[in-house]
């Protein structure tokens, strides 16, 4: 008997739809001296998300946790090979082929964060401004094969992942779900993102005081 039920809770999935609007953002801001502030705060954005996905993925729920879904290599060619007999096994959380992306995308994510970071604080020059493009491109490619995998999934499994991303539901059996969608955490890392966000703006540049720099030497000449 298959019942609605709740899988992703409140966090994981301000988590994912932040951290994909903030990877968009970066990436249409990445070639504009303009932009460039928005740049780095959806760079500091998307390391801040990281670093609490790492916690959640700790003490979240129990889809959210890593221990529910990375899996060894044996596992993802286990799920990969169910996929070719057309009986593909099904998982109410991430399938372990998924979770590898997912592994893969927040790896990346904190490499090109870091990378984007020490550009910005001027360490590494050149290398580091190549290097930060890479992995940028990578990510993007990492992505690419994570959006494909949700479609194929989709329509093996007949289910909507999407839609299960936006409302936090999936169907299955009743005892499967968890039991609350822990929206005061949700909620909590919502307003952090968004506060983040006024704070650096009313403040010019917060995230470095580079502006702040720049109006105190601007101060001095004068006097
Ligand atoms: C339109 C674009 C995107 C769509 C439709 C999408 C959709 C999804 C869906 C449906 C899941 C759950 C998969 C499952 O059921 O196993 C998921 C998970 C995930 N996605 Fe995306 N995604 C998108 C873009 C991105 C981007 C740009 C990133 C990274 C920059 C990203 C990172 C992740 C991560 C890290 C998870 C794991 C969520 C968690 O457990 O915390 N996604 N995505």
């Amino acid at each position: 008997m298959k019942d609605r039920i709740l899988v992703w809770d409140l966090p994981t999935r301000i988590f994912h739809w932040t951290l994909a609007a903030s990877f968009a953002g970066a990436f249409l801001t990445a070639e504009s001296e303009r932009w460039r502030d928005v740049h780095v705060m959806l760079g500091f954005t998307a390391l801040g998300l990281v670093a609490f996905r790492l916690c959640w993925g700790l003490i979240g729920t129990r889809y959210a946790r890593f221990s529910e879904f990375v899996r060894g290599p044996a596992e993802v060619t286990r799920y990969l090979g169910s996929l070719l007999s057309r009986q593909p096994r099904h998982y109410v959380g991430h399938n372990p082929a998924g979770a590898l992306a997912i592994v893969a995308l927040l790896a990346l994510a904190v490499l090109v964060c870091a990378s984007g970071w020490l550009l910005y604080a001027d360490v590494g020059g050149e290398v580091f401004e190549e290097l930060h493009e890479g992995i940028s491109f990578a990510m993007l490619a990492v992505v690419g094969v994570h959006v494909a995998g949700v479609v194929v999934s989709s329509v093996l499994h007949r289910e909507n992942l999407v839609r299960a991303m936006i409302d936090g539901h999936k169907e299955g059996p009743r005892e499967a779900g968890i039991a609350g969608s822990r929206a005061l955490i949700g909620v909590t890392l919502a307003a952090a993102i968004a506060g983040f966000w006024v704070w650096s703006m009313a403040a010019g540049d917060a995230t470095t005081g580079a502006q702040k720099t720049e109006h105190a030497s601007v101060q001095r000449y004068d006097d």
